[in-house]
């Protein structure tokens, strides 16, 4: 019996795995968490096609891990998920090149930029972090829906955050049209949508042995707070218990993601929060662990699918 932790890493979580024939598709695979899935991924042998929005950031990850000599096969594709007509032409080619999709890693992600929009004019971080993510991964679903099977359910992998308990969905007005932006309001509203995205996605497709999977990855000093000032650090430093965060390293941030998208523990399992490579509790009132009950709700998380597929217009599942 596996039991991982905090301190877990990428490397403790692939051990004894061989992903040799499978394919993964990881966003936002030029930085970060992003590039250390991917590698851990193709490392057991997978093929992995990296997705990001900079060429030349994606270019420099891809020669990253092709001098790694890893197993698996790389691959990559540029996807703008603050742009939907991009979203759905990078997923039609992806379906092309890839017909059989195992896992979907949902891992690209903005945190606390200055108010802004999308292309097609949703509020940044929700854009990006939720709704783009929601079109790729409904573009996919055949080729997942192709990858899965009784034994081996196709698994997606969306990254949220213990941020979401800076805010549930506001259905009244989920783009700030009306309210005064706050951009870690606005954070947390994104990554609780990145949970409900999980619970309404493995309820609609578990049958077809699709399941799905919300990951908090931990604190892990990367380029995700490229907007964060002094004030802000101090702002989410006190959140924490004692004041104090916690850090990881970026192998021990990526392994909660690897162990969603690969763990035989986890079979048969789907719509849960993950966190420290374990299936997390319901969260305290004051405490950064554990997931709260507006992320995981059935009813929330039906009607944010339907207001997404209003959004991206086009219906799936
Ligand atoms: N690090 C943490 O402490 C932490 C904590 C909780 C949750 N998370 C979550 O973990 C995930 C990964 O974060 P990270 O720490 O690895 O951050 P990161 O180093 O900033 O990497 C984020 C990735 O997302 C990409 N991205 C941003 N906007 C995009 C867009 N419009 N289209 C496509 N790709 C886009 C970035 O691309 P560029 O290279 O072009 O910018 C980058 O590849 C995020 O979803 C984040 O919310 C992280």
């Amino acid at each position: 019996m596996r039991t991982f932790g905090f301190e877990s890493t990428t490397e403790d979580v692939i051990a004894g795995q061989d992903l040799t024939g499978r394919v993964a598709l990881v966003t936002g695979a030029s930085a970060g968490l992003g590039v250390e899935t991917a590698r851990t991924l193709a490392g057991a042998g997978a093929t992995v096609c990296l997705l990001a929005r900079d060429r030349d950031r994606l270019d420099a990850a891809l020669a990253t891990l092709r001098g790694e000599n890893l197993p698996g096969r790389l691959e990559s594709a540029l996807l703008d998920l603050a742009d939907l007509d991009q979203v759905r032409a990078a997923g039609e080619g992806l379906l092309k090149s890839f017909p059989k999709i195992d896992i979907l890693v949902n891992n690209a992600g903005v945190m606390a930029c200055p108010f802004g929009h999308t292309a097609q004019g949703f509020e940044m971080q929700l854009g990006t972090n939720h709704i783009g993510h929601f079109l790729l991964t409904g573009l996919l679903l055949p080729a997942l829906k192709a990858a899965g099977t009784a034994q081996h359910a196709a698994r997606v992998v969306n990254l949220s955050s213990a941020g979401h308990r800076f805010s549930a969905m506001d259905f009244d007005d989920p783009n700030y049209e009306r309210r005064p932006y706050d951009k870690w309001q606005s954070y947390g509203q994104s990554k609780t949508a990145n949970v409900l995205f999980s619970v309404a996605l493995d309820a609609r497709l578990a049958d077809s042995h699709v399941r799905a999977f919300a990951v908090h990855p931990g604190a892990i000093s990367t380029e995700l707070g490229r907007h964060l000032n002094p004030d802000d650090m101090a702002q989410i430093a006190a959140s924490f218990p004692g004041g104090k965060m916690a850090f990881k390293s970026v192998p021990q941030g990526a392994a909660t993601s690897v162990w969603a998208a690969t763990a035989p523990e986890l079979e048969g399992k789907g719509g849960l929060y993950l966190e420290d490579c374990q299936i997390a509790q319901a969260g305290g009132e004051d405490s950064m662990a554990g997931v709260q009950p507006w992320a995981t709700d059935r009813e929330a998380a039906e009607r944010l699918w339907q207001l997404s597929q209003q959004w991206v217009e086009q219906e799936f599942a």
